[in-house]
């Protein structure tokens, strides 16, 4: 049985070659209770916890590359503003998280749970709350390595098991 982003990746395939929806994305999204259609632009490396369950992404959405989404998640429009929302390159989101409008997630961000972000994050940012400020930046100015919080991750697969051990298990990824 395919899980919501490789059934997402057929479709996506299909979609930039012949310009057509499938129907069957529309079985998985009912499988998962997760609305993610072949629209979104999603990079490589990027992972749905727990298959995407509850996830509302618009079907304009852009998504960078190895990034985390958790359950429940939604990256919706807003009310008389504009646009939707864009997720620069390894953006954690936190499970129940609502982002909207034309917002801005920076890279290496990450969104806390259940925070409801109305407004830009900058990159190397944790954003909580509702609506959302930055609680904490990550970008560790005076490590000589760039390291993040002090600690050097030489890619994402350990930043993950380090924030989200939890369900990093239950992840399936692009
Ligand atoms: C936002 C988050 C990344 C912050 O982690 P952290 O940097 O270790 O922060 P801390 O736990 O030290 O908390 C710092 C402060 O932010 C608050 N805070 C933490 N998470 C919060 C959240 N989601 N919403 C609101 N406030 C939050 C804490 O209460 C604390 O406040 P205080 O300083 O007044 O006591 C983390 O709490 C979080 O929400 N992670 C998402 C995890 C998740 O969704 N996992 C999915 C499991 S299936």
């Amino acid at each position: 049985m395919l899980g919501m982003l490789q059934a997402y990746k057929k479709a996506r395939k299909i979609y930039l070659k012949t310009g057509r929806r499938t129907k069957f994305l529309t079985f998985f999204s009912l499988l998962y209770s997760c609305h993610l259609r072949e629209t979104v632009s999603i990079g490589d490396g990027t992972k749905l916890g727990y298959n995407g369950l509850g996830c509302v992404i618009h079907d304009n959405c852009i998504i960078g590359r190895h990034c985390i989404i958790a359950q429940n998640v939604t990256l919706g429009g807003r009310k008389f503003h504009e646009g939707v929302p864009r997720l620069e390159d390894y953006v954690e989101v936190g499970a129940g998280a609502v982002i909207l409008g034309g917002v801005t997630v920076g890279e290496h961000s990450i969104i806390g749970a259940n925070a409801v972000v109305l407004k830009d994050v900058p990159p190397y940012s944790v954003a909580a709350g509702v609506p959302a400020k930055i609680i904490r930046t990550l970008r560790d100015e005076k490590s000589e390595n760039g390291g993040v919080l002090g600690l050097i991750y030489s890619d994402l697969t350990d930043k993950c098991m380090i924030r989200f051990m939890p369900y990093a298990l239950c992840m399936e990824g692009v």
